[in-house]
This record gives structure tokens, C-alpha cells and sequence, in this order.
């Protein structure tokens, strides 16, 4: 069940746009961010409210890295390991991230609180080695502030902070 808050988000999300099924993959992010990740209640949702049929909502999705079918962390650590990365330690961050928190890429922690990939550029290629969580980047990575991340996003999460 969507939120009253989500459907009245959705009604203005689509107010913007003059062809309603342009709105989808921001009407599937704003959908995910409420629900964690992409239902199939979701995917209808929408279908319905673009005047499409759920396939094609699908075939969106399948396009996107960052729009998942299945439940995620509560934070997602994406890893850049694309050239400029690569070439200042981005593979030795998704390594040492792969090790801090017991999962290879594509996996969540059995708490439900981190999932990690390894991605393509971000687009912070100043900043390498880069990494995106959820909404939010951080450059200039080391393993060091790694940790330190980590640890924040753990007692974030302690305090009642929902994402
Ligand atoms: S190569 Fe990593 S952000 Fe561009």
C-alpha cells in the first residue's frame, strides 16, 4: 500500500510533464526511496497511473543500474571502478569495502542496513576514487574514511535517522 504522501507526489510529478509516461523513472525512484525497492504493486501503480502497461514500466527499470526489483540496504554503497577510479585505487575501495562489511558486490548485510555494487563513472571523476551513497557522494576515498563513513551511517542509523 502506497503512502497518501507518495500518491499526491506522484500526482504532481506527472503535472510537469506533457506526455505522462516521461514521468516514469522519476515516479519509480520517488516509489522506491518510500518502499526500499520496486514492487510489483509499484510497477502496476504506475502503469496505471502513465496509461501504460506494467511491461513497459519493466523494461524501464531493466534499463537503470540504480532502480532495483529487489529489497536493498538501507544504504547503498556504489563503487566507482571506472577508469579515473581505477587508476587512483577505486578497485582497492570496493575491495576494502567488500571486506568491512562481509557481502561481495550485489549483496546486503544481514541486518538490512548496507548493500554494496560496483558501478560504472558517477561523474565525479575530480573526486576519484568515488563512491555514491544512495543520494549523497564521497571523494577522495581511503579506506580510512571508508570506515569512518561506515560508522557514521551505523550511528545515524541508531539515532533514528530513516535514510
Ligand atoms: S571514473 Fe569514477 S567517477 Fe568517473
Amino acid at each position: 500500500m502506497l503512502s497518501e504522501a507518495l500518491k499526491a507526489k506522484f500526482d504532481q510529478v506527472i503535472a510537469r510533464y506533457p506526455v505522462k509516461r516521461s514521468a516514469i523513472v522519476p515516479l519509480l525512484l520517488f516509489g522506491q526511496d518510500e518502499i526500499g525497492y520496486i514492487s510489483d504493486e509499484l510497477v502496476e501503480e504506475i502503469a496505471r497511473r502513465v496509461e501504460v502497461r506494467p511491461i513497459e514500466v519493466i523494461e524501464d527499470i531493466s534499463y537503470y543500474s540504480m532502480l532495483h526489483r529487489q529489497p536493498i540496504g538501507k544504504y547503498n554503497l556504489q563503487v566507482c571502478t571506472n577508469i579515473s577510479c581505477l587508476l587512483r585505487g577505486g578497485e582497492e575501495i570496493l575491495e576494502h569495502c567488500r571486506r568491512r562489511l562481509g557481502i561481495d558486490p550485489k549483496g546486503t548485510t544481514p541486518d538490512g542496513l548496507f548493500s554494496l555494487e560496483e558501478v560504472e563513472c558517477l561523474g565525479a571523476c575530480c573526486g576519484a576514487p568515488a563512491m555514491q551513497v544512495n543520494y549523497e557522494f564521497y571523494e577522495n576515498l581511503t579506506p580510512e574514511k571508508v570506515d569512518r563513513l561506515i560508522e557514521e551511517l551505523r550511528i545515524r542509523t541508531a539515532n533514528g535517522h530513516p535514510r
